[in-house]
């Protein structure tokens, strides 16, 4: 390798001039690569250039995991093999160089051979969509690469940077226990009764009754030492010699990794404006989503003196390249050996760093990085404040050193090195012995999410005292820099650590911390609380630490010190309950059993194809976007010229280009495929260009210029209804006689409650593949989409062209949940009508932001209701109004706010009932169906005025629900006769699961001992109606097909979406074919094999679809019955052979339509449902009342889906529902600027629930003996309804703060609006530290965000 030193020549970007060879290893193959572009990212090259689609993008910004790959690179140093994974979405392509890349395709694979880490997630049901799953494969498998026998408390830490959308994260981690010194499987050998894994306590308990979905004894052995070595060459690469000076040059950026301190110092000096790169964990996001170009790249990574780590006598200096992962390393061993009173800023350091994102980021980033990036929200900026650290700066012409104080941090993301300076090192000082020092940092969160408020102080006594001698409060997230209160700390000096000096802080940091009304982030009395709640837990700390050091305080009463307690996640447990299917059944006949996703082992492996993983066409071209940047305005003009000239640009698309229709939309045509004169939201798409690549696409978006005249934009509800700007129709539906129930009533109480929306946030953002074929006007398309009709449909009308000439395939999607059922059709009609103009096959998958950008998601909705109660708690009289942000157009709303009012008593029977369904027009993406499709925001508002009328009774909610329920034979207040009704068996059985009255009495009891942390405890039904409500779509069709051979080859009109539809439907094939599923087979879904199809929704997929291949399972059966006859000894090939020898046709299609629907709002008459799916859940959780964080202590579900076709998948679907709703109820939040604009889009800021949110005891239990005579092989459906339950956590947490309410005098009902986020809990508790932070007077000032 050659060594070099550059020239301020090597840095221009000239054409034609060379790059060095970058030389690295996949998966043991070597690539040498000899135009390595700087910008471009491993994953890009991975899925691009080397074909290799296993590893995924899910969001480009390190925030979900599904791009993890392992890196192992030799340490020449310390002689040893480091194998960390990182996200490659944000490794570049030039940090690689001699480094070995495993992916997901190089561990293992169905073909040659699986890795256990493969097989075990598959097989314990870990994968539903597979979207996640290489991600989180490639997370364990890292692990166990440095780790063979990991605690679970690794594993768990290990997936801090991994999100799944689909299986409620459970059985992923009960897969990967088999590997762990906790759960590793016995081998079948542990237990007198068969292997540990299989046998639970419960199974013990009901011998019918089964407790374990899969068999570890059935694993595969894992031994580590049969893992794929690292390459021998790559080894003497690296040990042969040093790895000299690198220089690569792309398009727009020359990327320069010197190889000594001075040859960087020199070129930071020649090239002040060159970005210094490490992790490029925060660089990575300024180009990718803050438009930022470096045209010079400084790569400082393996400089020996930024890697250094020096144990000095005053502390421990890291170089400023070392990794955080490194570092805690570090720390931790320092922790280990050194006297405790040294270590209080090391474990301060460490606190930050368990909850600092992901550990894919921390493997890469740098301390350094985090220190100049100058974030104001950095979680370790505070504790090396308050800490007093010093940094090493250095230029070419020497070092100096800065000590980290308040004169560091010059403004927003500025510090006080000069440009020619760069960060050498930090040094971390030994904390004195009479010094204490605290981090803290509170985010939606926990888990991989940046800081609301983060904060570290440190406090240094006289020694022997409680006088203090040195205060240093240092905050993030109240100001454009991290800050020191400095006012308050001067105040306090020399004052004894008590009651006094308490309050003076709190008084005098609720003056000093002080926020504009307006502040970018929102929650302004929030964020000031918590400066004061976090005060609060630092005194009682340092009380009970003084005390322990033997210094005379008050003592910390019993009731407060949870509130000082450090949350250590517990690590979760778990039983799932199904009846197992009788003995002596046919192993043939599968339905009924716990079998994997058919398509499980192949997402394990990587090689499941997704619509994005379809091999590049050779003349195929990139479509990106061209959207509204404003919420209502008229074009003025649209000017491409500065696009069209750029690198790669083929064209651009606009309405004109349309030759059919541009009216478009699900079921109005009241949207347009392109904007041609006015836009009604931000994200409305305008147009589109074409190019080469993405990123040229990209880049050319981004120059073409729109200027518009800004009209007046309408955005929440409470600004539609002021407006009176509603959609038609208003939908009501009455019962009884709600003037006689009021007066009935003993009380009349009125409230209302809003309910946020909802991202869909499917791991797979939207994406299609339009291939014109060249004949008649021929298209084909690959779509990720729920409706393969709809789409054909609307393709057809935009291109003008009959329906028969275009062909919608759908192989699978990486998760839809109901934002794939509408919205991905204007994005396909725009694709294709790219493919028509340029007669060459395009492709586009939105990046995650332009997905959450423009394609909806769930309607926020606002109720408003009245309701009148005996003084038994019985309801009698109920008038409710919801409104809906239904956003520019009318997409799917009617139906989802029909869906509300049909569920707004949700399982509780009132006998004078009215509900209005209003339906806002706003300038906001069009909301659309989202699993529940209203259901959920319909009955969480009958909870709501369930819970208050148990609160102003003071009665307990369980009593008052339980007297409240619905009982058998009675109606609907759509009229509906509730008939196998198995509610009160799953309130019984969930009641006696969970040990509802005990529980009671230990939360009450544990919210009498504690004041600062209150238990909450709530049991909650469901009732959701199965069918969908627009009658026509109540119909399926299925196409079987038997080939010579016997295979059977099956199609239906289903999609398959992770929920394991194609599963269930090959268990119904082979238990009507009396054959094993192997012999079936789904190759996917299209709309030239079952045409007309409905989009696979409503839940009610498994029984349309299901009695549809029923149907032709039977056609062919009874085709088939003369060779079985004449044959009954013979196999199944032999009777196919026989029919096929006598001209018997070996192929049908089948198909099936509800009977007995029909609703009619005008009469409320018909029926609304084929049946009902019943659940109840039963939650408890613990609040921290002073930073409003959460823990789901625990949640029991019994839910009746009839006689499962599969217990593995409908326990998914339940666990992955809940999940979601968890998510829905108690962390999503989208948030909108007053302009309409959304200002959360993507992983970074927008929260879904993460592998530590699940309850750490969850329990799901499916109802025994429960068929259901309407729908296939007496199941139910799913899919949906399981999802309220998760309000059983919110008014848990409801629960919760009324008892911190209560110690401060308030009781009755009180407003929590959804989601009860750590903001509105805290919020909630009001007390003496909420009270001295009020909040600023509404219209007053402009919010950051509005509640839309
Ligand atoms: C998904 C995700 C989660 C995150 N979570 C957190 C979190 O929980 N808490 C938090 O605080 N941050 C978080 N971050 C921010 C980021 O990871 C950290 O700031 C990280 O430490 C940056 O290190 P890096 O090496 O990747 O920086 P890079 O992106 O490589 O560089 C960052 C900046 O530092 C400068 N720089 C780096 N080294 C030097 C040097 N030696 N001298 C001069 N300048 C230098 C660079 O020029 C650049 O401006 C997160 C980021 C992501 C993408
Ligand atoms: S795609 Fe890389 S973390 Fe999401
Ligand atoms: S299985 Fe995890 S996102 Fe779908």
């Amino acid at each position: 390798m050659r060594e070099t030193s550059f020239t301020m020549a090597d840095t221009e970007t000239r054409s034609g001039s060379t790059s060095d060879e970058l030389i690295f290893f996949v998966n043991g193959k070597k690539i040498v690569e000899r135009n390595a572009d700087p910008e471009t990212t491993l994953l890009t090259y991975l899925r691009r250039k080397l074909g290799l689609t296993g590893t995924k993008l899910g969001c480009a910004e390190g925030g979900c995991g599904a791009c993890t790959v392992m890196l192992s690179r030799y340490q020449t140093q310390t002689q040893q093999l480091l194998h960390f994974a990182v996200n490659a979405c944000l490794a570049p392509l030039c940090s690689l160089h001699l480094v070995a890349v495993t992916t997901v395709e190089g561990i293992g694979s169905v073909a040659r051979k699986l890795h256990p880490v493969q097989e075990r997630i598959a097989k314990a049901h870990g994968s539903q969509c597979g979207f996640c799953t290489p991600g989180i494969v490639m997370s364990m498998y890292a692990l166990l690469r440095n780790n063979p026998k990991p605690k679970m408390a690794d594993v768990e830490e290990a997936f801090h940077g991994n999100l799944c959308r689909c299986t409620g994260y459970r059985p992923i981690l009960e897969g990967y226990k088999t590997f762990t010194v906790e759960g590793g499987c016995c081998g079948g050998r542990g237990r007198e009764n068969g292997c540990c894994m299989t046998n639970g306590n419960e199974a013990e308990k009901h011998a019918d009754e089964a407790t374990s979905l899969f068999k570890a004894s059935d694993f595969a052995p894992f031994d580590p030492t049969q893992e794929v070595i690292f390459p021998p060459e790559l080894m003497s690469l690296t040990k042969g010699q040093r790895s000299g000076s690198l220089r690569f040059r792309g398009d727009r950026v020359v990327w320069l990794q010197p190889d000594s301190l001075d040859e960087f110092l020199r070129l930071k000096w020649e090239h002040p404006d060159a970005r210094v790169v490490v992790g490029n964990t925060e660089v990575g996001i300024e180009v990718k989503f803050k438009n930022m170009v470096y045209p010079v790249v400084l790569a400082p990574a393996f400089i020996p003196e930024l890697n250094a780590v020096t144990h000095t006598p005053d502390g421990i200096v890291f170089g400023a390249a070392c990794t955080l992962s490194h570092m805690g390393e570090v720390l931790k061993q320092a922790v280990e050996t050194l006297p405790p009173h040294q270590t209080e800023v090391f474990l301060a350091v460490l606190e930050q760093l368990r909850w600092f994102a992901g550990l894919q980021i921390r493997n890469v980033a740098a301390v350094g990085g985090n220190i100049m990036t100058a974030s104001p929200i950095s979680d370790l900026n505070p504790v090396f404040m308050a800490a007093g650290c010093k940094l090493t700066v250095m230029d070419k012409d020497g070092s100096r050193d800065v000590q980290m104080d308040d004169s560091f941090f010059t403004g927003y993301r500025k510090t006080t090195l000069r440009p020619q300076e760069v960060l050498l090192s930090i040094e971390i000082p030994h904390s004195k012995k009479s010094q204490f020092v605290s981090a803290y940092k509170q985010s939606p969160r926990r888990e991989d999410d940046i800081s609301i408020v983060t904060a570290a102080m440190s406090v240094t006594f006289t020694p022997g005292s409680d006088v203090v001698e040195d205060l240093r409060l240092s905050y993030g997230g109240m100001a454009a820099t991290t800050v020191l209160a400095k006012k308050t700390a001067n105040r306090l000096l020399g004052r004894r650590w008590g009651e006094e000096l308490l309050q003076e802080a709190c008084s005098s940091l609720a003056e000093e911390m002080t926020l504009d009304p307006s502040v970018p982030g929102g929650m302004v009395t929030y964020r000031r609380t918590l400066t004061l709640s976090l005060f609060y837990k630092f005194y009682l700390t340092v009380l009970q630490k003084l005390r322990a050091q033997g210094v005379s305080v008050d003592e910390v009463t019993s009731d407060c010190l949870s509130a000082a307690e450090i949350y250590h996640p517990e690590t979760a447990s778990s039983v799932q309950i199904y009846q197992a299917v009788p003995e002596g059944r046919s192993q043939d006949d599968a339905v009924g059993r716990p079998m994997m996703h058919l398509s499980a082992l192949k997402q394990a492996t990587g090689e499941a194809v997704y619509c994005d993983d379809v091999p590049l066409y050779e003349n195929e071209l990139y479509l990106v976007l061209v959207t509204s940047s404003k919420a209502h305005a008229k074009i003025l003009s649209v000017d491409t010229s500065a696009a069209e000239c750029m690198p790669g640009v083929v064209c651009c698309v606009f309405a004109d280009d349309i030759p059919g229709s541009n009216a478009t939309g699900p079921i109005a045509y009241d949207e347009t495929v392109l904007a041609r004169h006015q836009v009604t939201c931000v994200g409305h798409i305008i147009g589109a260009v074409v190019a080469d690549t993405q990123l040229h696409a990209q880049r050319a978006a981004k120059a073409v210029k729109i200027q518009y005249e800004e009209l007046q934009p309408v955005v929440t509800i409470q600004e539609a209804i002021a407006a009176q700007s509603f959609y038609q129709p208003i939908r009501t539906i009455q019962k009884g006689d709600l003037e006689a129930g009021f007066k009935q009533a003993d009380h009349i109480l009125e409230g209302e409650m809003h309910i946020g929306g909802q991202e869909h946030f499917y791991l797979e953002t939207n994406v299609t593949l339009a291939v014109p074929r060249g004949e008649d006007g021929e298209m084909e398309l690959f779509v990720s989409t729920q409706s393969a009709s709809k789409t054909q449909s609307l393709v057809a009308k935009a291109l003008g062209i009959p329906a028969n000439r275009v062909v919608v395939r759908v192989k699978r999607m990486g998760g839809g949940f109901g934002g794939k059922e509408s919205r991905t059709t204007i994005l396909s009609t725009v694709v294709a009508v790219a493919a028509n103009k340029l007669k060459r096959p395009v492709r586009c998958m939105l990046d995650r932001d332009e997905d959450m950008l423009i394609t909806g998601g769930r309607h926020p909705f606002y109720g408003k209701y009245k309701v009148g109660y005996l003084n038994s708690g019985k309801v009698v009289a109920l008038d409710v109004s919801y409104y809906s942000n239904v956003g520019n157009s009318m997409d799917l709303s009617l139906s989802v706010m029909e869906r509300a009012l049909f569920h707004m008593e949700n399982s509780y029977s009132v006998a004078n009932v009215r509900g209005h369904g209003y339906l806002c027009r706003t300038n906001l993406p069009s909301n659309t169906a989202f699993r529940g499709f209203g259901g959920p925001q319909g009955m969480m508002v009958a909870e709501n005025w369930m819970m208050d009328v148990a609160q102003s009774l003071g009665r307990p909610a369980e009593e008052v629900r339980r007297l409240n329920l619905y009982v058998e034979g009675e109606s609907t207040p759509y009229n509906q006769i509730l008939d196998q009704f198995t509610l009160d068996r799953c309130w019984d059985e969930c009641l006696s699961r969970c040990g509802y009255q005990e529980r009671r009495a230990a939360v009450d009891l544990y919210n009498r001992q504690n004041r600062w942390t209150k238990r909450g405890l709530a049991i909650v039904p469901t009732k959701f109606g199965i069918s969908f409500t627009a009658v026509f779509l109540n119909q399926a069709g299925a196409l079987v097909h038997i080939y010579t051979d016997g295979s059977v080859l099956m199609t239906h009109g289903g999609t398959e979406m992770g929920q394991g539809l194609h599963t269930k439907m090959v268990q119904v094939a082979s238990r009507v074919l009396g054959i094993s599923c192997s012999k079936i087979h789904i190759s996917e879904t299209s709309t030239n094999t079952v045409p007309n199809t409905s989009p696979t929704a409503a839940s009610a997929s498994s029984d349309l679809n299901g009695a549809a291949v029923q149907n032709a399972c039977e056609i062919l059966m009874k085709r088939l019955e003369p060779y079985k006859t004449q044959n009954p000894k013979g196999s199944w090939e032999d009777w196919v052979r026989a029919a096929y020898f006598d001209r018997v046709n070996l192929s049908t299609s089948g198909f099936y339509k509800t009977p007995d629907l029909g609703y009619d709002f005008d009469t409320n008459s018909g029926r609304a449902f084929n049946y009902f799916s019943y659940g109840v859940a039963c939650s408890e959780v613990e609040i921290d009342c002073l930073t409003g964080a959460h823990k789901n202590l625990s949640t029991t579900i019994v839910m009746d889906v009839g006689h499962s076709l599969n217990p593995a998948i409908d326990i998914g679907q339940v666990e992955g529902a809940f999940m979601q709703g968890l998510g829905l109820f108690t962390l999503e939040e989208l948030h909108y600027s007053p302009r309409g604009v959304l200002l959360t889009r993507g992983p970074g800021t927008y929260k879904i629930p993460a592998f530590g949110d699940i309850p750490t005891h969850l329990t799901v239990s499916l109802l025994r003996d429960a068929p259901n005579e309407k729908a296939i092989f007496a199941s139910k459906a799913v899919g949906e309804p399981p999802l309220f339950l998760a309000a059983s956590v919110f008014y848990a947490i409801k629960d919760a703060i009324s008892a911190a309410r209560a110690e401060s005098g308030i009781s009755g009902p009180f407003r929590l609006d959804s989601p009860a986020s750590a903001e509105r809990i805290r919020n909630a508790c009001c007390d003496q530290f909420t009270k001295l932070c009020p909040p600023a007077e509404p219209g007053t000032f402009t919010p950051w965000s509005v509640q839309v």
